[in-house]
């Protein structure tokens, strides 16, 4: 984001999703896949699995979805690089077994989630959303995974809680890419508790009916889809209730580029990059962006009264 992004890839290198199955299905023939189980990957967590008992959702769109392939190797995930191919490139080390959530903060209920935990929290559902990042380009994700709502609940928030905020994993022999200084490790993003408790906010764990690969966010990331696509936070290690605004980790970079809002809106513009259309992955021509990404009939009224130039 700080970078200016390369070119789109080309549809020439988008594979269908059947046929990226078929090649895997052939080299786990092979026994190429394998070689995770002698890593000691849990072959039920690995990425590409089929996720059980998912169900589908009144959060469909009559768009055509971004293919698997892009989805999973144009990615922007700065813990493995700056590139759009680092992350599928860099990621694969990324041990997500076993792996904890800390909610913590302003709750009745603190407590440690294991992963194990969180997949049967509530139930699984796909939701087909709009994705719109800040540099321009935008894709359609099948993703699956439960509403925040769910764990807020459980956690039982006190009056004080005004924020959530989100934490990445910190762990440089993990994440090669917090070895360099583009940001302040770590990854931090926050919502405030409306935002938090809006039944659109996901808390996905699998995209394509499958497990989240890494180069996504795995094993659970955040996805809020009427927002710039920074504020899905990724492989996330922490959920902290607070009553004072979090300073997110692009905030404390660039604050004349990054508001904490960042709700997406075509008619302000990022001051590198204008808002007001989109690229679709995989289309040649350029569509107008939409405000609120599509979804103000769920969201507007959340900021009604607000001025959404200053609140950028
Ligand atoms: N989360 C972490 N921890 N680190 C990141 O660099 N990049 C963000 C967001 N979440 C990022 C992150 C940005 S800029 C975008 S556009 C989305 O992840 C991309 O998500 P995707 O790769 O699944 O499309």
């Amino acid at each position: 984001m700080l970078i200016r992004p390369p070119n789109d890839i080309l549809s020439s290198e988008i594979t269908p999703h059947e046929v990226y199955r078929e090649r895997r299905r052939f080299m786990q023939g092979m026994g190429v896949l394998a070689a995770g189980a002698a890593l000691g990957v849990a072959a039920d967590v690995e990425a590409g699995v089929r996720l059980a008992g998912v169900r589908g959702s009144a959060y469909t769109l009559n768009e055509a979805k971004t293919p698997y392939k892009s989805v999973t190797t144009y990615n922007n995930f700065y813990e493995f690089g700056t590139g759009k191919s680092d992350p599928a490139e860099n990621a694969g080390g990324l041990n997500t077994r076993p792996w904890t959530v800390a909610v913590e903060g302003e709750v009745n209920k603190p407590g440690v989630y294991d992963m194990d935990m969180l997949l049967k929290l509530a139930p699984l559902e796909e939701r087909v959303y709009r994705m719109r990042c800040v540099e321009g380009w935008s894709m359609v994700i099948p993703w699956v995974g439960f509403p925040l709502h769910e764990l807020i609940r459980r956690a039982n928030p006190t009056g004080n809680a005004r924020y959530v905020e989100f934490v990445t994993l910190h762990d440089p022999g993990q994440m090669p890419g917090q070895r360099s200084r583009v940001l302040d490790w770590p990854y931090v993003e926050g919502l405030r508790m409306d935002e938090a408790m809006n039944p659109l906010t996901l808390l996905a764990v699998g995209l394509y009916g499958e497990v989240l690969p890494n180069q996504n966010g795995a094993p659970i990331r955040l996805v809020v889809p009427w927002k710039y696509g920074f504020k899905s936070a990724k492989s996330i290690v922490r959920i902290r209730f607070v009553e004072k605004q979090p300073l997110t980790a692009w905030m404390k970079a660039t604050p004349s580029e990054y508001g904490f809002y960042s709700n997406v809106n075509p008619q302000v513009d990022h001051p590198r990059w204008s808002q007001a259309r989109e690229r679709r992955i995989g289309e040649f021509f350029k569509r107008d962006t939409l405000m609120f990404n599509g979804y103000g009939a769920q969201v507007a009224q959340m900021y009604r009264g607000m001025d959404l130039k200053r609140y950028f």
